[in-house]
């Protein structure tokens, strides 16, 4: 086994929830690679899985681009790695779980690869329990980094590799705002571009604040370099990313905050822009009229709203009433054409009354949203929630869950019927899954359409007109490329 390094740093949850007032440094010069860890990957692979939202999605890519950067090459299954790396999720348990369960499986790679290092990063690796589970029962894990040292890889990697030390390094702290690292991006023509990171909304169930830090934004200059190299390059469509996109600029005292920003970054050019994740709480009138106005800006949006019942809002943490979404989703409906919602909701929160879960079940056929992320509440070790009594059994709250899911899949099969039979406007991203002649691609609602291939390519935006409704995707035929 690995020398024990004496020098770890090890997350604290109660650390992370600090907040002050002072601004975060813009730091642009924090990446570099060590002399000693010059071309560290050369004639290694690594295998690179992620799981959870797109704000991981998108450290799996700057990630990716610092292991090529140190010579590394991307390989697609495990048993080809040298470097197996676990960029993880803490949002609920079973996503931890299940990394826990991949982790222990693969160990038995080490059998027929003695090297082989295995790594693990991302928001489980902000959290003091996980970091005592690996270091006490997964002792093949020698790498461990946390959400605010993506930049410290490359050292950590030769800690690891070369000087053969167990290295731990993770900081449990508000966080910087780092410019200028590598990014391999995974797609060709859609690109996530961060405009902020962490969250300070603090809702109780929440893992987020801890494990993300504090809301900070990145300058607006920063994000229009990368939006014009990513227009330069060809891409088709952005989304821009943050915890709360709706915060973006409070920080650094940016006039017109998201709004200002989204018209920006519209005026680029980009055929196709999209932003989440948007907190009912401070969604502007100015941010609906821009949308409104640019036709490139998608009328899709992505409104979060937990819980139809203000007792259960305001324990969540909320800071909004049921009447206060209705008003909000009513005014985006009169001022976006078709515009079409996607929503997340929790249902079992400690102690919810069969009463209160009603009334989630009220607001879903108030709302009737195009798509619903419905979860079980699953407490998180350290949030507010999870110290709460809660007389509720699973058993009921998968009830609810279920009963709660054939409503959403009801108004999702609805909203998608009003297609049929119409030409919608598809960026093809390439063969599905199931079939390589059967290419899919997303409408501007995020509508997922399948089609027969004929001659198009990925990144195209083609007309395509829906003959098949389902309820979580379209059938349709090309009618004209453009
Ligand atoms: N349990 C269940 N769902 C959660 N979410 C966040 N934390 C928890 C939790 N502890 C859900 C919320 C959030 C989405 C990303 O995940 O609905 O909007
Ligand atoms: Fe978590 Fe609430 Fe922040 Fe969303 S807004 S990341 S649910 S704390």
């Amino acid at each position: 086994m690995n020398k024990i390094n004496k020098d770890w740093s090890m997350p604290s949850l109660k650390e992370a929830q600090k907040r002050t007032n002072q601004q975060v440094a813009i730091e642009k010069t924090l990446f570099n690679i060590p002399t000693e860890a010059l071309n560290i990957g050369v004639n290694r692979k690594f295998y690179l899985r992620t799981y959870g939202c797109q704000a991981n999605e998108r450290d799996g890519e700057t990630i990716a681009g610092i292991l090529i950067q140190l010579g590394f090459s991307q390989c697609e299954k495990p048993e080809e790695a040298d470097l197996i790396l676990m960029n993880t999720c803490a949002i609920r348990k079973n996503a931890e779980d299940k990394v826990l369960g991949e982790l222990g499986s693969l160990k038995r790679l080490r059998k027929t690869n003695p090297d082989l290092i295995f790594g693990m990063c991302g928001c489980m690796a902000q959290e003091e329990d996980v970091i005592e589970k690996i270091i006490s029962k997964y002792d093949h894990v020698d790498l461990v980094f946390g959400t605010h040292n993506l930049h410290r890889l490359p050292i950590l990697l030769y800690q690891a590799i070369l000087a053969r030390e167990r290295t731990i390094e993770v900081f449990s702290k508000e966080g910087d705002v780092i410019e200028n690292l590598p990014v391999k991006r995974f797609g060709a023509h859609k690109a996530w571009v961060n405009i902020m990171y962490g969250c300070d909304k603090f809702c109780t169930y929440c893992i987020v604040p801890y494990t993300r830090g504090k809301e900070r934004s990145r300058r607006v200059e920063d994000i229009l370099n990368e939006v014009h190299q990513l227009v330069a390059d060809g891409f088709k469509e952005i989304t821009l990313l943050g915890q709360n996109v709706n915060s973006y600029g409070k920080d650094l005292e940016i006039r017109g905050g998201f709004a200002y920003l989204l018209e920006e970054v519209a005026k680029s050019g980009i055929e196709r822009l999209r932003f989440t994740t948007s907190h009912p709480w401070d969604f502007s009138d100015e941010m609906i009229d821009v949308i409104s106005k640019h036709k490139n800006i998608m009328p899709f949006i992505h409104l979060p709203v937990q819980s139809g019942s203000n007792e259960i809002l305001k324990i969540m943490g909320r800071r909004y009433t049921v009447e206060q979404y209705k008003t909000l989703f009513d005014k985006i409906v009169a001022k976006i054409p078709n515009v079409a919602f996607s929503t997340d909701i929790i249902v079992g929160f400690p102690n919810e009354t069969e009463e209160q879960y009603q009334m989630t079940l009220d607001i879903v056929d108030y709302c009737q949203f195009d798509n619903a992320f419905t979860f079980i509440y699953s407490p998180r070790v350290g949030t507010p929630a999870a110290s709460m009594e809660d007389n509720i059994s699973l058993e009921v709250k998968q009830q609810r869950l279920a009963t709660l899911m054939k409503k959403t899949n009801y108004y999702a099969k609805i909203k998608n019927d009003r297609f049929l039979n119409k030409t919608v406007k598809v960026l093809v991203d390439g063969p599905s899954k199931k079939n390589k002649d059967v290419y899919s691609g997303y409408t501007e609602e995020n509508k997922l359409v399948n089609f027969t291939k004929k001659d198009a390519k990925p990144g195209d935006i083609l007309s395509i007109k829906i003959m098949e409704v389902k309820t979580w995707s379209m059938d349709g035929v090309i009618e004209e490329s453009e």
